[in-house]
């Protein structure tokens, strides 16, 4: 037995790669030090794969790479076929690459199938590891993907799951269930990361919450179809993955072509989810190009909501002075601007300024956006294509369709095909005409249908369509490099994560929905990436109405901006704001480098969230009273992750306003303003809050003081 340990953060994993097969996978999770030699590791862990009762004569395989041919019953890793042969491939251990303590890469071949694969796996210091496999034709015939996924096995005492759906306005809420015998299984056949995608599958330990129990979770780096499953079968054996969902003969092999799975992101914490999202920021944090301290994220206003498709260019000035005055730092000029857009039924491919609506072209209003020192930003739908508009006049052959049917419309709109070269280029040629005319600093780059019956030529189009948007975006930022782009996607879902662009994840639900939207968004993105808006005090899209100092408290907690016709807020509302901007500014620096954490509370009408800086000295809570109190008199809430051992000054702060309160006296801190405390009893018994009213939120700040 030869073994590959591999260690980072709170995770160990640990493989058996002395063949004959491909290595098998003894351990995933916690951290089992440096203390016992690899071999007697090794021989310990192999222990739990005895052979069973009425089964096959050998231990069944828990490979990195399922496979039925070696008694694997589950879901196999490899599904595929050369006309029908070759439909159980067999793979042997041909050489291994073994760098440092975080990586190795395995080679294998099956020679019956011909067939070749190579499996990547990466430890990042932040504890989370990725993996994918890359399959190769070795044969002379075409080889059929059906299936390529990349799993990891689960303990026993993972025996409940949580994963995420919802709808428009409403993404990622939570759903919880246990892992029984069998599979639950999430698939997102809608060629984009849609509103009831599950971001992540996530098993634990039976109760666990943010900051207790066992838990392991992954993340498909794929924003085209995909799949996430968990399984658990008689022998004991369960397993946690996912990977690309391909539709039928949508990747299929020529001799020597490969196929590359997406990256599977695996996080373990045996401290409850905080430690998974601790995982994920730290890896997405560690990027080069990553939004860092140095290039901080600018306080944005987005035109949608404040004019939808009424452009007028002395309105939009007039908005541009009102945000420039309370501080705003971006302006983006949503859907709108180009020509025939004057609604949602027309326009979309015709990337050229509206002359009837822009007569001078968005020229005067980017030089006065840029006169008032604020970046300007530009709203664009690269991939789609309304059938109302010249480019499908002139090219109706250019939108992902079957067999010469058209798919159902969708928001009036089709796909253009990105795996069509001429439309490909076209797509480039305007962007790169928009980018290089205009001073630009931003682009939202929207997503509104999902891609239904979306052939290329007679296959299927979904795979090629997802690899030439990530082409384009691609080549725009290397072009680029100034340009920020943004993903959105119907305003809330556009998580483009093989790219890992910054989303504008929840732009659009109103504060309360999305206070429940960026908590579990936030389990795999950092703050700084989730676009969060103030929006006007009754709310577009549901009709709510929410003080300003609950929606400018949520909003606070990650990439900040306002969505709402502040030309029209009265003078009390812009200073409010104005000096809520101020506060995000002082603070943006703990709110997107600082650990994310939140407390389990007993009140299921109330949460808090906060983050917490790396050297502890500081942190910024939000506790929301999300709806009516099971309790007349709160229950202290546990202040997470502070120092135990310092004292900290908690202050209640209101940059936008107090929250409303109840008759209930407010405890004496409140009434005060402050309190100081150590860490340690901030943490184990916490504070006990004002009774709030329902849709209320209070903002903490905590600062150590000087030891
Ligand atoms: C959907 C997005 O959610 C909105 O913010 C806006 O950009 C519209 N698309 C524009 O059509």
């Amino acid at each position: 037995m030869e073994i590959v340990h591999l260690r980072a953060g709170d995770c160990s994993l640990v493989l058996d790669v002395g063949g004959p097969r491909l290595p098998t996978v003894l351990h995933w999770g916690a951290d089992l030090g440096d203390a016992t030699p690899a071999s007697q590791l090794g021989l310990t862990l192999a222990e739990t794969l005895a052979v069973a009762v009425a089964a096959l004569d050998e231990p069944a395989s828990r490979s990195l790479v399922r496979e039925h041919s070696a008694g694997y019953l589950g879901r196999p890793t490899l599904s595929g076929h050369r006309m029908g042969s070759d439909w159980s491939p067999s793979f042997a251990l041909t050489g291994l690459e073994h760098s440092g303590d975080d990586r190795v890469t395995v080679h294998g071949v099956d020679p019956v199938a011909r067939l070749g694969l190579r499996s990547e796996i990466e430890l990042s210091p932040s504890g989370l590891l990725r993996l994918r496999h890359t399959l190769r034709n070795e044969g002379d015939s075409p080889y059929v993907v059906n299936e390529l996924l990349c799993a990891l096995p689960l303990p026993g005492q993972a025996t409940e799951l949580l994963d995420l759906s919802g709808r428009w306005c409403r993404e990622r809420h939570p759903q919880r269930h246990p892992l029984e015998l069998g599979s639950w299984v999430r698939e997102n056949r809608r060629g984009r990361t849609g509103h009831d995608a599950t971001i992540g599958l996530v098993a634990g330990t039976p109760g666990f919450g943010f900051r207790h129990g066992e838990v392991w979770a992954v993340h498909v780096g794929w924003s085209g179809n995909h799949v996430s499953y968990a399984g658990r079968w008689p022998s004991g054996d369960a397993v946690l993955g996912g990977g690309e969902l391909l539709l039928p003969g949508e990747v299929s092999l020529a001799p020597a072509e490969e196929y590359a799975t997406p990256w599977l992101y695996a996080a373990y914490s045996p401290h409850g989810l905080d430690g998974i999202a601790a995982a994920f920021h730290g890896y997405l944090r560690r990027r080069s190009h990553h939004p860092g301290p140095n290039r901080p994220r600018p306080v944005v206003l987005n035109t949608w909501e404040a004019v939808y498709f009424d452009h007028d260019f002395d309105r939009l000035r007039g908005l541009a002075g009102a945000a420039a005055e309370i501080g705003v730092e971006r302006f983006v000029l949503d859907d709108g601007w180009f020509r025939s857009r004057r609604d949602d039924t027309a326009g979309l491919g015709d990337w050229y300024v509206d002359e009837t609506v822009w007569p001078h072209g968005l020229e005067p209003l980017i030089s006065h956006v840029r006169s008032l020192g604020m970046q300007f930003g530009l709203w664009v739908e690269p991939e789609m294509i309304s059938p109302d508009s010249d480019l499908y006049r002139a090219h109706p052959d250019w939108i992902l369709a079957t067999g010469g049917r058209l798919p159902p419309t969708y928001r009036h709109q089709q796909v253009l095909d990105l795996a069509n070269p001429d439309a490909y280029d076209h797509i480039r040629s305007r962007l790169d005409a928009l980018l290089s005319e205009n001073d630009i600093g931003y682009l939202k780059w929207d997503h509104n249908r999902d891609l239904i019956d979306a052939g290329h030529q007679a296959r299927p189009g979904v795979h090629a369509q997802t690899l030439a948007a990530y082409r384009l975006l691609d080549e725009l930022r290397a072009a680029y490099p100034g340009v920020e782009i943004e993903s959105c996607s119907s305003g809330g879902h556009g998580l483009t994560s093989a790219s890992w662009s910054a989303p504008t994840a929840c732009g659009r639900a109103t504060a309360l929905e999305r206070q429940t939207i960026q908590r579990w968004t936030g389990l795999f993105l950092p703050p700084e990436l989730i676009g969060t808006h103030v929006g006007p005090p009754r709310a577009h899209t549901t009709g709510r109405v929410h003080d300003l100092s609950f929606r400018a408290t949520i909003a606070l907690l990650g990439h900040a901006g306002i969505e709402w016709d502040i030309s029209s807020a009265s003078p009390e509302e812009r200073a409010a704001l104005a000096s809520w901007i101020g506060f995000y500014k002082r603070h943006r620096g703990l709110l997107h480098t600082g650990d994310v954490v939140h407390a389990d509370h007993p009140d299921p009408a109330a949460t808090l969230d906060g983050v917490i800086s790396r050297d502890r000295s500081e942190a910024l809570y939000a506790y929301v009273q999300t709806a009516t109190s099971r309790f007349t008199v709160p229950v202290p809430v546990r202040l997470p992750g502070l120092d135990p051992d310092r004292r900290y000054v908690v202050q209640s702060v209101h940059p936008a306003g107090s929250p409303r309160t109840t008759l209930w006296p407010s405890p004496s801190w409140y009434a005060a303003g402050t309190i100081t405390l150590p860490g340690g009893v901030l943490g184990a018994v916490g504070l006990t809050m004002p009774s709030l009213h329902p849709e209320q939120a209070l903002l903490l700040q905590v600062t150590s003081v000087a030891r």
